[in-house]
């Protein structure tokens, strides 16, 4: 099956959605380009919100070629010069009009790339055709040349009502399920970026397609799970500290669930008896040394356990494991998600008791909640302790689970 990305391309302007101001400059900037000042577009904004595919829906419509290069073309001029080279000379009357798109020139990085800049205000200079560019972030100093030969057009960043227009119509097209706040939900959480929010899409309705409250909940543990498994997977297979160090950027999940992790997939992955223990004593260290963080509240010290447990673990060995590994989630986080979810009824019912008798939680915790099950083996009791505490059926359910 199609990915859902690639069938829903937008093919026409009007499909692209939240973006119309934006797009009707690029569409006049094309247009008008034997008037303009600027023989180039720089178009940017954040990813996801239709630089790319504007520029291929204008072209099809205004019956012009696209010649696409990549930013990273541009570190060989030779390269460049074979393939737009020609590409970029006025041609006959007659023949078919052109655009050259640049796309993702953030893709040009450091010293080495400077003549990758070069090539590009070049190819700027001499075309006799429009050129646009795109990135996201434009404004680094290394672009300012190309700032100042083009006409900058702001793509921001998809509302999400934008975004839920276009899962909508997804939705309609592939006979997908779904409540309207669901979707809304999906779309919130995508953070203005489209292409995110279709995948996600996918994602749920791979397997059904119907899309439920209980989908967002799986699409946010499988996120996280992911990526978790992509954090172990650059420790585990790196030896470079650069890459390691930064593996859990992303992740979310505290140190202690990074620790038990590890302690879980590292005994997969490190097979040799010494680096599997050198691996074990940069664990060991960073569990007591993160305890003492916690006790004495050092926390600026963090950042050293988090290079003991990516860099230090990483440099265990001497050369990366090549077997394919399967990383499992813990046991223990298991059950400490559990023990979490039962305090989080426990805390949330003391809560309720200490609002009504104005009094701490802490104290209902110790005081009260230890009766509280007692209480409620007595129906008459139990009804009017739930209609008092105003409980939903969860917490109710759970205190008759004690009693
Ligand atoms: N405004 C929009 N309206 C409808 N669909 C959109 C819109 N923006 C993005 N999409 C969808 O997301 C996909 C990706 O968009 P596109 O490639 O244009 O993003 P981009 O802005 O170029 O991002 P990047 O900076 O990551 O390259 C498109 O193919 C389209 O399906
Ligand atoms: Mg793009």
């Amino acid at each position: 099956m199609q990915p859902l990305i690639n069938k829903y391309i937008p093919k026409a302007t009007k499909e692209i959605l939240g973006q119309e101001e934006t797009v009707g400059k690029l569409k006049n900037f094309i247009l008008n380009f034997k008037n303009e000042k600027k023989n180039a577009a720089l178009i940017y904004g954040p990813s996801g919100t239709g630089k790319t595919c504007s520029v291929h829906a204008i072209s099809g419509e205004l019956g012009l070629e696209i010649i696409e290069v990549n930013a990273s073309d541009f570190r060989n001029a030779e390269q460049i010069g074979q393939k737009v080279g020609s590409a970029i000379k006025q041609q006959s009357l007659f023949a078919k009009g052109k655009i050259i798109l640049v796309d993702e020139i953030d893709g040009l990085s450091g010293r080495e790339d400077r003549g990758g800049v070069q090539a590009i205000t070049k190819l700027i200079q001499d075309s006799s055709y429009p050129v646009i560019l795109t990135a996201t972030n434009p404004f680094d100093n290394k672009f300012s040349s190309l700032r100042s030969k083009s006409s900058m057009i702001e793509f921001r960043q998809l509302d999400y009502l934008s975004i839920f227009a276009i899962l909508k119509k997804i939705c309609d097209g592939e006979g997908i399920k779904h409540e309207d706040d669901v979707l809304k939900a999906l779309s919130r959480r995508a953070g203005g970026d489209a292409r995110a929010a279709i995948n996600d899409l996918q994602t749920l309705s791979n397997s059904k397609k119907e899309l439920t409250k209980e989908s967002l909940q799986e699409l946010s543990e499988r996120n996280k799970t992911d990526n978790i498994m992509t954090a172990l997977n650059k420790i585990f297979k790196t030896t470079d500290m650069k890459i390691a160090i930064s593996a859990f950027e992303n992740v979310e999940e505290d140190l202690n669930e990074q620790l038990l992790w590890i302690d879980e997939n590292l005994p997969k992955e490190y097979t040799k008896p010494e680096e599997l223990a050198k691996a074990y004593d940069m664990l060991s260290k960073a569990d007591v040394f993160s305890r003492r963080i916690r006790r004495w509240q050092h926390y600026r010290f963090l950042i050293y356990i988090n290079a003991l447990i990516t860099a230090g673990i990483a440099s265990a060995k001497k050369e990366k494991y090549r077997e394919l590994v399967q990383y499992k989630p813990t046991g223990r986080v298991l059950k400490i998600w559990w023990a979490n979810q039962r305090n989080a009824k426990k805390k949330e019912i003391a809560r309720k008791i200490a609002e009504k008798t104005h009094s701490s939680k802490k104290e209902i915790i110790k005081n009260t909640m230890p009766y509280l099950p007692l209480m409620f083996r007595n129906k008459e009791m139990r009804n009017r302790i739930v209609g008092y505490l105003d409980l939903n059926e969860e917490e109710s359910e759970w205190l008759k689970g004690k009693s």
